[in-house]
């Protein structure tokens, strides 16, 4: 097999905080431990089709381990393998239908990979990125993947980084909501991100003792919410919490969509149902009701000293990873280890999400918490 002498390192899709300390131990282990050249690829998969990268040395990863974000940027939208087509005025070309017309353009990014001698590309990404991660390792590039998300939804891991910070950051924001929300007696409904996966909401909405917590796993009927919050005003609670995550649906099986983004490779956005439900609630129960989206605060900023630690462990276990040759597979936390996978399996599998009869959830239930099922 060929000597690995020089790797290159790329974020893909949504940011989140640990991937700068990520970018900075596998910098680190590299050079320091074996001696190796470290490119980073600029704008995620936007910047591997256009052949973007950077050097990195010691000094450009030196004070990066509390910022959030990442220093090589990113990009959402950029599936190299389902690309849409422009014309020469940078319009999209469309079908007789209207639709964008796609096209695969790997070929042009594996060329730039051969052309800058990178021997090894490591990906942090989540379901969407490494997909493509996959995709380019069936294609004979020496792919190494790293999990990342702040939904913490990938299989095969048990915690993504990212996830933790994102979960303090969404405690406190129900914190903050209560003591506004006691004060005024009022139902306080706060809309956390997690796409199809209920993490978040429920981790935060445990930790910030959430009168009600709604995910997308466990579809709620808003009578069944307000009957809770009457019932426990009538028992002398005069305020409510409730944690609803972006993806939560009513029993209708509906989720409330922000937007569309015709060119992004996974286009549906959602939000809006922290305010639906809030007005509900309000006309349900006659008690008044405010909505606040967390959305983007929960990806920025500092990531936690937990997630700094997963992403030093991860980062470190990639370039071991890659100088045992383990490549198409990913980095993956189980238990209190970290061990790899193949991204054969990983991709293939469904996504990770709340089981509605486990621990977590009979945990809230046991604290009085109401699922609306
Ligand atoms: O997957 C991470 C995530 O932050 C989701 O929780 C959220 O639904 C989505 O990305 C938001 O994407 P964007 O940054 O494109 O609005």
């Amino acid at each position: 097999m060929k000597e690995i002498k020089k790797i290159a390192i790329l974020t893909a899709g949504g940011d989140c905080p640990g991937l700068n300390p990520v970018i900075r131990a596998v910098t680190k282990t590299a050079i320091t431990k074996y001696g190796l050249e470290v490119y980073g690829v600029r704008h995620g998969y936007f910047g591997l089709y256009h052949g973007d990268f950077i050097k990195l040395g010691l000094e450009d990863v030196e004070e990066i381990i509390t910022r959030g974000g990442t220093i090589l940027y990113s990009s959402n939208k950029d599936n190299l393998f389902q690309y849409p087509v422009k014309d020469e005025n940078g319009e999209f070309v469309r079908d007789e239908n209207g639709k964008l017309t796609y096209e695969d353009v790997s070929d042009v990014a594996v060329k730039h990979l051969d052309d800058a001698g990178i021997d090894a590309l490591f990906i942090l990404g989540g379901d969407g990125s490494l997909t493509s991660a996959r995709d380019f390792s069936r294609k004979g590039v020496k792919v190494i993947g790293i999990p990342k998300t702040i939904d913490n939804d990938l299989a095969h891991t048990d915690y993504t980084f990212g996830f933790d910070t994102a979960i303090s950051v969404a405690t406190d924001g129900l914190d903050r909501v209560r003591t506004t929300g006691m004060s005024h007696h009022r139902i306080m409904v706060v809309e956390i991100m997690g796409r199809s996966a209920g993490w978040m909401t429920l981790h935060a909405g445990i930790a910030g003792a959430a009168d009600a917590i709604l995910i997308p796993e466990i579809p709620y009927d808003i009578e069944k919410v307000a009957a809770k919050i009457k019932a426990d005003k009538a028992n002398g609670k005069e305020f409510s919490i409730v944690a609803v995550s972006e993806g939560a649906k009513s029993l209708d099986g509906k989720q409330v969509v922000l937007k569309v983004i015709e060119d992004s490779a996974d286009s549906i956005r959602l939000g809006g149902v922290g305010a639906l439900v809030a007005d509900q609630l309000e006309k349900l129960t006659g008690s008044e009701a405010r909505a606040t989206t967390l959305g983007h605060i929960q990806r920025g900023g500092t990531p936690s000293a937990h997630d700094r630690v997963l992403s030093s462990r991860y980062g470190y276990a990639a370039v071991e990873l890659c100088m045992r040759g383990g490549f198409g597979r990913m980095v993956s936390l189980q238990g209190d280890k970290i061990i790899d996978v193949s991204l054969e399996d990983v991709i293939g599998q469904k996504t990770k999400n709340v089981d509605p009869n486990g621990e977590l959830v009979s945990v809230a239930k046991a604290m009085g918490v109401c699922f609306g099922d």
